[in-house]
């Protein structure tokens, strides 16, 4: 696979935050899978920056640390390591204040030959700061900057927030990551979609009876309460990875891939979704906090545990029923949930066909089931099309409902790269397809803050439900009351 890898051009990527926990788990392991296929050239740089006061050796070895927790240890044998290691360097400074920055500058311009990249590992109240130093140590006029979400908690504050890194960088060079752009089926179901001329045709409401996204974690909060605790499932989740994936089922088929030509898609999918506020919100919509319950075998804390207060009414668990208002989808609903400390760890996409119009089968063989396309995520990512074929065997026609069952790992046998391997290298390659355009993030919030508003108004604490469940029972009610059922595995 190695030989097919084209390397990118020379780059210095700054990485503020460069100690941190985002730095720590995925930015430097992603870096290292990249060197070690041969992707990153021999003379790019990677400066490390936070408020610690570290030397370059101190700073590799906290980058080894990284590598020897979050990579296989087979793959940390030999040189490729001390290669990718010799990269790194680190410089002390912090966003409020001068010290450091004239270092940073003099080691950034002295590679003025490479593409500067910056990624703001940090906390989202530090990108103006950050990126005013950028502006006023001259580092802003080739650079391009990364940030993550979450970009903003409301329209407003995210407004304010994109305003500020636009007064230094133009929207062409800013890089708003969601990793879920960079997980490898994501970029599958534009494959699915577009590269092949079985799902276009029957991709509407003519057709497809109703769509379900599920992000299901397993795992709670824990040490994550503290921001969690201020953001909620809906900011968390839905806002972005959810949308994101909801706008890549339902967009149009873009003329090209063409970072713009995707994003206008994207942009009309949000632009089209139906608008909840106080009037539909109780109908359409759950919101829920798990209690102590089991998971994995185990006791497992209630989120105020976890939290350690006793008050707070953020939702570990969304449920909304969605509606994409235009042509192709009138009709068709979006069941979308998300949830923390549920019963497994799934994503998947399950796009559910209409029943086929009339059986010539008779009722002796029973009710036909409908073919559903799953498009998993995670874990074992991979597609299935679920089908109806007969029941092998003698003894007149019985019918099965099975799936062409398509694991990813089982079909290529290689290696699925992390989110970051791919968006890291996407920056280098000024491509922003797989990016959130500013338009994007404030069309995704003018949809939430409605939710959010009327949820506060309602005053109604979000449902409890049992740690290691589906969620509360009102989300499996609100699509039975639709005569439809939530499909957990695909199945
Ligand atoms: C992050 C959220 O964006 O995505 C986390 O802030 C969540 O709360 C995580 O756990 C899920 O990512 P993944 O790739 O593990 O599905």
């Amino acid at each position: 696979m190695t030989s097919r890898l084209i390397p990118v051009a020379p780059f210095v990527l700054t990485v503020f935050g460069a100690t941190g926990d985002l730095s720590r788990r995925k930015l430097i392991p992603a870096l290292f899978h990249r060197d070690l296929d041969g992707q990153i050239p021999d003379d790019a740089t990677i400066i490390g920056v936070s408020r610690r006061s570290l030397s370059d050796e101190e700073f590799r070895a906290f980058a080894r640390q990284a590598l020897i927790d979050h990579i296989p240890t087979g793959e940390l044998e030999g040189s490729p390591v001390e290669r990718f290691l010799s990269r790194l360097s680190y410089v002390a400074a912090d966003a409020d204040t001068d010290p450091g920055w004239s270092e940073l500058a003099s080691r950034v311009s002295a590679q003025d030959d490479k593409i500067p990249v910056y990624y703001l590992a940090t906390a989202p109240h530090l990108f103006g700061p950050i990126c005013d130093k950028l502006g006023k140590y001259g580092l802003a006029e080739k650079g391009r900057v990364v940030i993550e979400k979450p970009i903003g908690k409301d329209l407003k504050s995210a407004l304010a927030l994109n305003e500020q890194v636009g007064r230094i960088f133009p929207e062409e060079r800013v890089y708003r990551i969601d990793h879920y752009l960079g997980k490898e089926t994501v970029q599958n179901l534009m494959a699915l979609r577009f590269a092949n001329a079985l799902f276009e045709p029957l991709w509407n409401n003519a057709h497809i009876d109703h769509v379900q996204i599920t992000v299901a974690e397993a795992l709670g909060v824990e040490e994550r309460a503290g921001y969690y605790d201020t953001a909620g499932a809906m900011r968390d989740m839905v806002q972005n990875h959810i949308l994101q994936l909801l706008c890549l089922v339902a967009m149009e088929p873009p003329s090209s891939l063409d970072a713009d030509a995707v994003r206008d898609e994207k942009l009309k999918v949000l632009r089209a979704l139906k608008p909840v506020d106080e009037h539909n919100v109780a109908a359409i919509t759950v919101r829920g906090q798990y209690r102590a319950g089991a998971s994995a075998g185990g006791a497992v804390p209630g989120y105020l545990e976890e939290l350690g207060s006793t008050r707070s009414q953020t939702e570990t668990f969304v449920a909304v029923k969605a509606e994409v208002e235009n042509w192709r989808w009138a009709g068709v609903p979006f069941y979308l949930r998300t949830g923390k400390r549920l019963a497994s760890r799934v994503s998947e996409i399950v796009v559910a066909f209409r029943p086929v119009p009339h059986s010539v089968f008779g009722e002796a063989v029973g009710p036909l089931e409908p073919n559903r396309l799953v498009i998993r995520l995670q874990p074992d990512e991979g597609v299935k099309l679920w089908l109806m074929i007969k029941d092998p065997g003698p003894g007149g026609i019985r019918l099965t409902h099975v799936p062409l069952d398509m694991s990813f790992a089982k079909a290529f046998k290689v290696r699925n790269p992390d989110a970051y391997e791919r968006l890291l290298l996407d920056v280098v390659r000024g491509n922003q397809t797989l990016f959130m355009r500013r338009d994007e993030v404030e069309a995704a919030w003018r949809w939430v803050d409605p939710i959010l508003e009327a949820w506060r108004n309602a005053k109604e604490p979000p449902r409890p439900y049992t740690a290691g469940t589906w969620g509360p029972s009102a989300a499996i009610a609100l699509i039975e009351r639709d005569g439809r059922t939530w499909l957990e595995d695909g199945a």
